[in-house]
């Protein structure tokens, strides 16, 4: 199966290996890269796109999205993503423009295309794909299926102890998405905690000889020097945003179960929390990984 596919995405560290995957992979068709603030600002993360995009010679448009969440400030993460928001990494200048208009760009394609074949995989916070339900509800409808990394349902969170970054970073969106009724797969940091890569899963990547793997191995690496950890874990880091790609490719990776989530849209670090709603619309929430196959697979996937 080919997966006819917008990448909505705040590039970022995970988001730069994650697109590197899925544009190494020919099960992916990438109609379009759409761009949202994030983990460093819309300028940044618009750029890296096109650099990511640039390395592998291949001109998918990207286009600028929101510069900011719905209703409130957003967050500034260049302490792990580094200044220039891919920890320091070296990619070639893009040589084309990107647009500026996502959801315009998101509302086209899934109205010219059939529907039913276009998916959205999310990378970061939901403004974009929000905009999108408010202001273009019938192409909203035509979605195949929303991948999303995001939120944190039984695990920890990262941002507060239950808040997770991406849905932290917009609540509100995270909130009117998760209401739509979207065919939505939710992978939280329950199973993007279990897809960790080792100093020798960078060093396979080194040896595998492909830009993708060896920049890959390198952003890896980058994070590794960015964040520091003791105990438990510290000789790996998550890969949070690959585990979209992998479940597009590989859903029989994951195990899921049906819930609806409410979001916590108070003024705390727990603003973006998940709590399970039988009131809300059901999205489907991987709560299970093969861990050590998904990193195989990825290492698959870039070499
Ligand atoms: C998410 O937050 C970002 O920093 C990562 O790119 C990922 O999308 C993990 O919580
Ligand atoms: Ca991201």
């Amino acid at each position: 199966m080919t997966i006819r596919c917008i990448i909505d995405t705040d590039p970022g560290i995970d988001d730069a290996v994650a697109i590197l995957l899925a544009l190494a992979s020919p099960a992916f068709d990438i109609l379009g890269i759409t761009t949202v603030a994030g983990n460093i600002g819309i300028t940044t993360t618009t750029r890296n796109a096109g650099r990511i995009c640039a390395l592998m010679g291949r001109p998918v448009p990207v286009q600028a999205g929101a510069a900011g969440p719905l209703a409130r400030k957003g967050f500034d993460t260049a302490e792990i993503h580094g200044a220039d928001g891919l920890g320091g990494v070296a990619f070639p200048a893009s040589a084309t423009l990107p647009g500026a208009d996502a959801v315009g760009f998101l509302a086209e394609t899934l109205t010219r295309e059939p529907a039913g074949s276009v998916w959205v995989l999310t990378l970061g916070p939901l403004t974009n794909i929000a905009r999108l339900v408010q202001d273009h509800p019938e192409a909203a409808a035509r979605i195949g299926q929303v991948v999303a990394m995001g939120g944190a349902v039984r695990d920890r969170g990262n941002i507060g102890p239950r808040s997770e970054f991406n849905m932290a970073a917009d609540p509100e969106a995270a909130d009117i998405v998760l209401g739509a009724g979207l065919p939505m797969v939710l992978i939280p940091l329950d199973v993007t905690r279990q897809v960790r890569a080792t100093p020798d899963d960078c060093a396979a990547l080194h040896a595998a000889g492909t830009p993708q793997a060896e920049f890959s191995a390198r952003l890896i690496e980058a994070y590794f020097q960015s964040t520091t950890v003791t105990g438990p874990g510290a000789e790996s880091r998550p890969l949070h945003d690959p585990c979209v790609m992998l479940y597009a490719l590989d859903p029989g990776l994951f195990g899921l179960e049906a819930m609806g989530l409410s979001v916590d849209l108070g003024p705390t670090r727990d603003a973006g929390a998940l709590t399970p709603d039988a009131a809300r619309p059901q999205v489907q929430v991987a709560t299970s990984v093969q861990g050590r196959a998904a990193v195989a697979r990825l290492i698959a996937g870039l070499a």
